[in-house]
């Protein structure tokens, strides 16, 4: 046993920077989104993921186009990695998702569809309860349906890019969300059901249909305990529209995840900003976020705050033709940015 010497012992502040992590700043889940590949192959972004989160969730691995990419067959290799990889660092995982909308989670066979819809209700019903039994006892939470709502709080006919129909509600009609949540809980009674979505502190509209459903669920005893904020946002965020999405959120009682949180600093993709500036913003809203998050959400309902991929270099945003934002705490080096400490100061203070 080395015993650090007063000479050698840091200050407390050093001390507290030297051990100061995420997720030994705050009394809730702080968690990312994860890509098995990068967990296998990268030793540093492992390293990242087991040192500074508590909490990963399945960012592709168990959506349809992954888990279940032909009639009748599943392959649950990548999600499966994942979840033997956060029971050996004992890492809560997140499952998402079951059921969404958007082109790229979603099979050909899929969308391409052209059966009838007794048949679709059981491909849907069947998915549901096989993804969610296989990980029964290791998985107790999970984004059942995603975006079911446009933003001006109508039901998606449509895919987010409007190039294709919502499959679900063509075959299945307006009511597919509350049944994915029966089926879901049908199949684990204990797990955590959550429904997740983004821009509620954008658009009144969609925070109203969101709510409205949720005591619809309440009312017909469609089980449903957790909602999930998303915050894919950016440095024009209105720190006054998000405390008033949040603050109605809250009275739902049920358990509030900020499910994939980023904040780009140059959303507009201009040429020549004030990144210094930039960045200070960044830092801020990041330090609001948490300090709201630590003050004015009651520990019961702190399911936690989760940042969608780890890294500048692996966000999804930068997965973008012609796109190099910095959206996270860790930068395309994966170095802790000056964001990281705002977060942990807004944990702290
Ligand atoms: O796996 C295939 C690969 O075989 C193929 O060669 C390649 C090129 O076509 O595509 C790969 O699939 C891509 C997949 O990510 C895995 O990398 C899809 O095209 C691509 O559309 C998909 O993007 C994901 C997107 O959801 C759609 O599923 C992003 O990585 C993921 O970060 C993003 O996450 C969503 C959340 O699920 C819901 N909230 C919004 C968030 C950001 O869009």
């Amino acid at each position: 046993m080395v015993y650090l010497t007063a000479a050698t012992k840091p200050d407390k502040m050093e001390q507290d920077e030297v051990e100061s992590t995420l997720k030994s700043s705050a009394n809730f889940p702080i968690g990312a989104a994860v890509n098995p590949d990068l967990l296998k192959r990268d030793s540093l972004y492992k390293l990242i993921v087991i040192k500074e989160f508590n909490s990963i969730t399945t960012e592709n691995a168990l959506k349809w186009a992954s888990v279940h990419p032909e009639p009748g067959k599943y392959n649950f290799s990548k999600a499966d990695s994942i979840v033997a990889f956060a029971k050996r660092y004992g890492i809560r995982v997140h499952g998402h998702v079951l059921i969404s909308v958007s082109e790229g989670s979603l099979p050909k066979w899929i969308k391409e569809y052209s059966g009838d819809s007794t048949k679709m209700e059981k491909i849907f019903k069947d998915h549901i309860q096989t993804v969610i039994k296989r990980y029964k006892g290791e998985i107790h939470s999970w984004d059942v349906v995603n975006e079911t709502f446009d933003d001006k709080g109508l039901i998606r006919t449509k895919t987010q890019s409007n190039k294709n129909d919502n499959i679900w509600y063509k075959y299945l009609g307006k009511d597919y969300t509350a049944r994915a949540f029966k089926y879901a809980n049908e199949a684990d009674p204990k797990a955590l059901l959550f429904y997740n979505d983004n821009n509620q502190e954008k658009s009144e509209r969609k925070l109203e249909a969101i709510l409205n459903m949720i005591k619809c669920f309440k009312q017909e005893d469609i089980p449903i305990h957790g909602i999930g904020i998303q915050m894919h946002t950016d440095v024009y965020m209105s720190k006054p529209d998000f405390i008033n999405a949040m603050v109605k959120v809250l009275k739902s009682n049920l358990h509030i995840h900020i499910s994939e949180l980023d904040i780009r600093i140059n959303p507009k993709n201009e040429i020549g900003i004030d990144s210094i500036k930039r960045f200070k913003i960044q830092g801020e809203l990041f330090r609001f976020i948490s300090n709201f998050y630590k003050k004015d959400v009651p520990y019961n309902q702190q399911f936690g705050i989760t940042f969608w991929n780890v890294t500048d270099k692996d966000s999804w945003i930068n997965n973008k033709k012609g796109i190099k934002d910095n959206c996270l705490l860790f930068d395309y080096n994966y170095r802790k940015n000056q964001s990281y400490k705002a977060f942990i100061e807004g944990l702290t203070k």
